[in-house]
């Protein structure tokens, strides 16, 4: 372990992984799902989805210990055919359901060209990208996307009635970095209007509306009972309402008002629906030639002149992409306040590693 001036940590990535591993086996997991849902999180943390990587642990098993998410949880099919699945997680964690999903997936795309498989009564899944790339993986377009609990008001609205509903869509790069889109439908996540209230800093117009629908610079005011503002103005809250009825209305899940948060709701299950696709390029031209035209596209992109005084422009995704190449050497930076909390957190489950 290395310590820099800015109070941050670099912990190598294996390291990492096999802490969070313990700590979900010391919850109660199956030794497989532990496993995957530690790669997702570590996977998170290489990419700089810092957010949503190991710093969510103790919401994760705080909510496993509430008893409102089943560890032993069991994925079953409820309904399928040659293009299309529905699964009940059973209320177990997002990530091993969303895994079986988009394999299956994957696997019907790769028989039936096209393949849409849902998830129901599930939890919190983490990075929309997890799971949309591993079709990209297999040379194949990926989608994903989540709905979350109530967040952001619609344009002119005074309360939360949209999700920040997560939606990724990932193509192969050919012998370029896969293009993977990957994003909420808020303007800003709320993570960032916490840390301008932290800092006594002004939020730009346009992240937050206070709790009378008006739209505010002040974190104070969006935090005491304000609501998110979609991205992009009536096209975020558009494509989010879409998200919520592909992810949990089309697949009998929780929807609006039904999905809880993760955070802030210990009584009731979160009730979370999830959809993947997967498109098998082949079907529709030859996959060689699908690839050079997605590299010729991504060169005219990389060889575009950039604005003044700005040094790079980038793909979807290649920021990520270029953050996981150097943190799987260098480690991942993580705050001290954070490391401590997370070992504080594993003594108390009797996890004996540290990080
Ligand atoms: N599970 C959930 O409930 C949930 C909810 C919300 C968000 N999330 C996840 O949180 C993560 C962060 O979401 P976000 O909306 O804050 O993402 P973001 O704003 O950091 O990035 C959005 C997209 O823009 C691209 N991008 C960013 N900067 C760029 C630049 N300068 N040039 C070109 N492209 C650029 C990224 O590669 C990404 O595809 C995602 O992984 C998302 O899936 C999950």
């Amino acid at each position: 372990m290395s310590q820099d001036k800015a109070a941050v940590v670099v912990i190598d990535h294996q390291k990492l992984l096999h802490f969070a591993k313990e700590c979900f086996l010391s919850a109660g997991f199956a030794e497989e799902c532990a496993q995957l849902i530690a790669d997702s999180l570590i996977e998170a943390d290489l990419r700089g989805l810092n957010t949503h990587g190991v710093m969510r642990i103790p919401m994760y098993l705080k909510r496993v210990k509430a008893g409102l998410i089943d560890p032993l949880a069991q994925v079953k099919v409820v309904k399928e055919n040659a293009n299309m699945a529905i699964l009940d997680a059973g209320n177990g964690m997002g990530q091993p359901a969303s895994m079986y999903a988009m394999q299956k997936a994957i696997e019907k795309a790769s028989v039936a060209t096209i393949s849409m498989v849902g998830v129901r009564n599930s939890n919190h899944y983490g990075t929309a990208a997890y799971y949309s790339m591993m079709a990209a993986q297999q040379r194949m377009l990926g989608i994903s996307c989540s709905n979350t609990e109530p967040l952001m008001a619609a344009p002119g609205g005074a309360k939360a009635v949209a999700g920040n509903n997560p939606l990724s869509i990932a193509i192969p790069g050919g012998k370029k970095p896969d293009i993977v889109v990957d994003m909420a439908m808020s303007a800003a996540a709320i993570g960032k209007i916490v840390l301008a209230q932290k800092k006594e800093q002004s939020i730009p117009l346009g992240w937050a509306t206070d709790k009378m629908g008006n739209d505010t610079t002040d974190p104070n005011q969006a935090l005491d009972g304000g609501s998110l503002l979609p991205f992009a103005g009536p096209k975020g809250y558009g494509l989010s309402l879409a998200v919520d009825v592909l992810a949990g209305i089309l697949m009998g899940s929780g929807f609006g008002e039904e999905v809880k948060s993760p955070f802030d709701d210990f009584l009731h299950q979160q009730k979370v629906g999830h959809m993947f696709m997967a498109i098998d390029i082949s079907a529709f031209m030859d996959l060689e030639e699908f690839l050079a035209k997605a590299e010729a596209l991504i060169g005219q992109i990389e060889t575009a002149p950039a604005a003044p005084g700005v040094q790079e422009v980038f793909l979807p995704g290649e920021i990520e992409f270029n953050t996981k190449c150097r943190r799987l050497v260098d480690g991942v930076p993580l705050p001290i306040g954070l490391i401590d909390e997370l070992n504080a957190y594993a003594q108390e489950l009797a996890v004996t590693s540290r990080i």
